[in-house]
């Protein structure tokens, strides 16, 4: 079998260096990778590397090997264009359809999907002209990952980091996997919640659940890899941020139902998937309790916590919002699950049947997504990601 051919562009940033690893796990994994850097990349990596790490010739503008036209056939042979580090200034090309070398070129001739990992200081991403060049990309079909927060070039700090060269890798794989398809969440706003609420009782315990939030993060880098921009508010999961989405981070009901509101704004689509507790302790203790000799300890009383699902479903920040539940059920799983979806006013519930099988922090789930308009998609026992497809594959076609 033909190998997959997958263009690398590299444009003048820092993080050009972190593409030599993206570009070795490429081939490493059996992709058929060519390199095209821009003149300004090879300041910071020269030709060589590129050459003898993807074993093919490398070249920064067109007139190099003319006779092969390649500015025109390296895009049109690709099946995916990954560029990393994107800098503002190739945003900013892509986005106005400029040609004047030959990884413009070839952006304007790929007809396969193409991810820019952008890589810039905070000021440069946050510009007007940036978040609108961002934006008419997404609009346009392309994967634009959210740069990750932390240490910049020098001293400074912010979002604007390339996401690690592995994170990448895995948005490419998975882009890859989708095969030649437009990705279906472009230009869309998802907002998902995942993990598992913890409410004080006093300034060492809490009042939480087992929820990993491994099904919430499934869906949100499924839904990095078909386009979306994606909002992914996690509450106690400790698991390694998902690439290429934005990360609020919560402990309670309350701090998550601030978090999903304010996101939910401007949402195109809103996913509850976190375990949010029902109830909270009524009082919080300044200190610590402590337990006392011969005295049997007090209740604890608790409070219901707003139920936020139910406040997104039914307030809808937008008319065409897509809203999508989650439920456990032990039994008379479709007929509670139709009840509870009805109840909450959601567009799609994804109901777990807690059985033998459902261990929390599982690799794989087993589930049925019914539909406010009646369709009931069951999803076989298998990798959460594969679900996390499912629900995507519903949501899709009900943004249209
Ligand atoms: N949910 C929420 N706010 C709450 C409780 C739950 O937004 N205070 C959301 C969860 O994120 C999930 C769905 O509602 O999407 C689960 O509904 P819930 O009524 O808690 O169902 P179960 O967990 O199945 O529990 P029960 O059957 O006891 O109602």
């Amino acid at each position: 079998m033909e190998k997959p051919k997958v263009v690398l562009g590299v444009s003048g940033g820092i993080a050009a260096y972190k593409a030599c690893e993206l570009l070795r796990r490429l081939t490493e994994s059996g992709h058929d990778v060519r390199v095209v850097p821009t003149e300004a990349s090879l300041h910071f990596i020269g030709a060589a590397t590129w050459s003898a790490l993807s074993g093919h010739p490398v070249s920064t503008e067109v007139w190099n090997d003319v006779h092969e036209v390649p500015h025109v056939r390296i895009g049109q042979h690709a099946d995916l264009v990954v560029v990393a580090p994107a800098t503002a200034d190739l945003l900013a090309k892509a986005a106005h359809g400029l040609a004047d070398d030959l990884l413009t070129n070839t952006l304007l001739t790929a007809r396969c999907p193409v991810v820019f990992a952008p890589a810039m200081h905070t000021e440069m991403w946050e510009h007007p002209a940036t978040r609108e060049n961002v934006a008419t990309l997404r609009r346009r079909g392309a994967v634009v990952i959210e740069p990750a927060v932390g240490r910049l070039t020098g001293v400074d700090t912010g979002k604007g980091r390339l996401p690690e060269p592995a994170e990448i890798f895995e948005v490419c794989r998975r882009v890859l996997a989708r095969g030649p398809v437009a990705p279906d969440l472009a230009g869309r706003h998802v907002v998902i919640s995942a993990g598992g609420t913890r409410e004080p009782l006093d300034p060492v315990r809490y009042l939480g659940n087992r929820s990993s939030g491994k099904q919430g993060y499934a869906l949100a880098r499924t839904a990095v890899a078909r386009g979306a921009r994606v909002t992914l508010i996690e509450a106690n999961t400790g698991l390694p941020d998902p690439s290429g989405a934005d990360i609020v981070r919560v402990g309670t009901a309350t701090q998550l139902r601030e978090a999903v509101v304010m996101a939910a704004a401007d949402a195109d689509v809103v996913v509850m998937a976190a375990a949010v507790a029902d109830f909270r302790p009524a009082e919080y203790a300044a200190g610590k309790i402590k337990k006392k000799d011969g005295q049997e300890p007090a209740p604890i009383a608790l409070v219901r916590n707003p139920d936020i699902l139910a406040e997104v479903a039914g307030r809808r920040a937008r008319p065409e919002q897509i809203v999508v539940g989650f439920a456990a059920e032990t039994d008379n799983v479709l007929a509670n699950g139709r009840e509870k979806l009805r109840r909450k006013g959601c567009d799609l519930l994804v109901v777990n049947e807690v059985g033998e099988r459902r261990t929390f922090g599982a690799e794989e789930n087993e589930a049925v997504v019914l539909a406010a308009d009646g369709a009931e998609t069951p999803v076989p026992f298998g990798p959460k990601e594969a679900l996390a497809d499912t629900v995507w594959d519903l949501v899709s076609p009900r943004l249209a």
